[in-house]
């Protein structure tokens, strides 16, 4: 067969984020101009191919995408191995999906999703599908890959906003805790945190003392600097009853006389139009899907690997987790700095 009539079906899955669009252009651009390849949309994730709802895509309809945040496709958190988060009736889901792959005619399907889409998409792979994963999520927690896009746009988006805390924080002369996102992984908080000098940067990875950390705050003060910014991942152990931002808040103001404020920046992180970073990203693994479809090598997802671009088996990634290694060269950099992690400060 040549790539001439292969038919790709493209999806996204998992939360949303931006540079989805680029990577959907990436991979129907190529598609379209390089292999005259027929590329098709399904909706709403793994709900769209359960549902078969679907459309073919030309190039008219990606173009002007590039920049635009969110996905064109639509995304949802079916889990069709597990029980979906829509269907009632008892439906044997990775069959009709099956069924659904055949009625369309694919011979690739692209899922551009986190760590639960690249699972699915393993799964389907074993199954017998010709599945490509392309890794997208702000929390930049998939294995095997140095970077997902999404999280170089998050990481902007939380920066500007550290940089907006510190002039309050001056001003009144108190303790901004801000949390960031990025599941049960650190990176955003991580990366955040230094690029916004925060103070105080807690992250699941490192067991934080909040002893600790109010001893390191009136340090502070006692040195004539009386604001501090806590940088605080939502995935960092607490009282399961609180958010992890209200809880840090709320302890250092009971340990400390001093004023704290809380700001959750929530789904900020996941709005808006992407980074030039991400755009190029998304892009290149886009387009190195559908090199790898052309060459029939399925059952891969894409990845960043010392700024090649590369591609590892599905298998290698599923069900695992890339977490902050606590010894890294950044946090080692950050604490000559003199900022605090919560453990020794
Ligand atoms: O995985 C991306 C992410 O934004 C996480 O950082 C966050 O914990 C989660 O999604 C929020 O999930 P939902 O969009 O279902 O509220």
């Amino acid at each position: 067969m040549t790539t001439k009539s292969m038919k790709i079906g493209i999806l996204t899955a998992g939360g949303d984020c931006p540079g989805i669009n680029a990577a959907i252009r990436g991979v129907a651009k190529t598609a379209i101009v390089s292999h005259n390849m027929k590329v098709y949309g399904i909706s709403s994730g793994f709900l769209g191919l359960i549902e078969g709802d679907y459309a073919k895509l030309d190039e008219a309809d990606v173009s002007g995408i590039l920049t635009l945040g969110g996905t064109i496709l639509g995304t949802s958190r079916e889990k069709p191995f597990k029980g979906g988060e829509s269907y009632r009736r008892a439906i044997d889901k990775p069959q009709v999906i099956k069924d659904n792959y055949k009625k369309m005619g694919l011979d690739c399907l692209v899922c551009i999703g986190g760590n639960g889409t690249l699972k699915t998409a393993e799964k389907l792979s074993k199954a017998g599908l010709n599945v490509i994963g392309i890794p997208k999520t702000i929390d930049n927690d998939v294995w095997g890959t140095d970077l997902s896009f999404g999280f170089d746009s998050a990481v902007s988006i939380a920066t500007e906003a550290i940089d907006r805390l510190h002039t309050t924080a001056n001003s009144h002369k108190r303790i901004m805790v801000i949390e960031v996102m990025g599941h049960q992984a650190g990176w955003i908080g991580l990366y955040s945190g230094l690029a916004g000098g925060g103070d105080i940067i807690l992250i699941p990875e490192i067991k934080y003392d909040l002893k600790i950390l109010a001893e390191y705050i009136s340090s502070r003060a006692a040195k004539n600097k009386g604001y501090s910014i806590i940088v605080v991942s939502e995935g960092i152990a607490r009282e399961k009853s609180k958010s992890a931002g209200q809880y840090i808040a709320e302890q250092i103001s009971q340990l400390t006389d001093h004023e704290t404020r809380g700001t959750v920046l929530g789904y900020l992180q996941r709005g808006g139009t992407p980074t030039a970073m991400d755009r190029i990203l998304a892009t290149r693994y886009g387009a190195y899907a559908t090199e790898l479809i052309a060459k029939r090598k399925f059952g891969h997802m894409v990845a960043l690997k010392n700024e090649a671009i590369t591609s590892i088996p599905l298998s290698a990634t599923a069900g695992k987790l890339k977490l902050v290694d606590p010894g890294n060269a950044l946090i080692k950099k950050a604490r000559s700095l003199g900022t605090c992690f919560g453990d020794v400060c």
